[in-house]
């Protein structure tokens, strides 16, 4: 059973074609959907969601974008909800220099915090990271010593370098969304160098759809569209993929 591990579900414009959305997945093979909070709102509705649906999972967190709107107490809020059965992560979190460069030291300090959390409650955090990939990995190292924690980087554009210097940061994973199918995407060599034991699947919906769904809302059950790129780069065949990421996934967010 494939996971999609990062998709933001919780839009009010996608919440009224949820049902069909989870179904179309489920027909895809796709039986969990974690959703990703940004903020304590998101994190409180997918809570909601995850009751609702037994397909979606939470990570619950705040998003680099977030860090300046959020209120100095949102973080312990988002915090006493990780107990919850169906949160297996910590995220999304990162940073994030495309947006916003005015702030970077308070995002490292509440992406410092959430890793600290993390690593408390034995949980995985799931990284984002926009042109800020090496000030990420820098901070993940210089925390891993005391807190230790497993990182899920989504959403991976960066180098053949970066992506070593991901994964020489014990059991982290790494995961590509649909823009690797797009024309212009030099990600092909990255793809390859990845070794499919440290890869997760994602759509990042709905946001980055893959092609041929490129222009449209990106849904879970696109991600076929993603693995059947992935597969093709690497010249292993489409179910060993998605037996291998599946597998992964289980593992990774210790999902039930
Ligand atoms: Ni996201």
């Amino acid at each position: 059973m494939l996971t999609d591990t990062h998709a933001h579900l919780y839009y009010p414009d996608i919440l009224d074609s949820l049902p069909e959305i989870l179904q179309r997945a489920e027909e895809a093979g796709i039986g969990r959907v974690i959703v990703p909070a940004v903020n304590l709102e998101t994190s409180l509705k997918i809570l909601d969601l995850s009751k609702e649906y037994e397909q979606i999972y939470c990570a619950l967190g705040l998003h680099p974008c977030d860090v300046s709107k959020s209120n100095p107490n949102e973080i312990n809020e988002i915090e006493k909800l990780l107990s919850h059965k169906k949160v297996v992560a910590v995220g999304e979190t990162g940073l994030d220099y495309y947006w916003d460069t005015s702030n970077i030291e308070q995002q490292k300090d509440l992406f410092r915090k959430q890793i600290r959390i993390a690593s408390k409650l034995k949980l995985p955090v799931i990284v984002h990271t926009r042109d800020s990939t090496d000030d990420a990995i820098t901070l993940m190292k210089e925390e891993y010593e005391q807190y230790p924690v497993r990182a899920h980087f989504h959403c991976f554009s960066g180098t053949l370098a970066q992506l070593s210097e991901c994964l020489s940061i014990p059991d982290s994973h790494i995961s590509f969304c649909g823009n690797i199918t797009y024309k212009k995407s030099l990600l092909d060599e990255v793809i390859s160098a990845a070794p499919i034991d440290r890869l997760l699947s994602e759509t990042d919906s709905p946001f980055l759809p893959p092609m041929p769904y490129r222009g449209k809302k990106n849904e879970p059950s696109f991600m076929i569209k993603t693995l059947e790129k992935i597969s093709n780069v690497k010249g292993i065949p489409e179910t060993e993929l998605m037996n291998v990421v599946s597998k992964n996934a289980e593992k990774f967010f210790a999902l039930q």
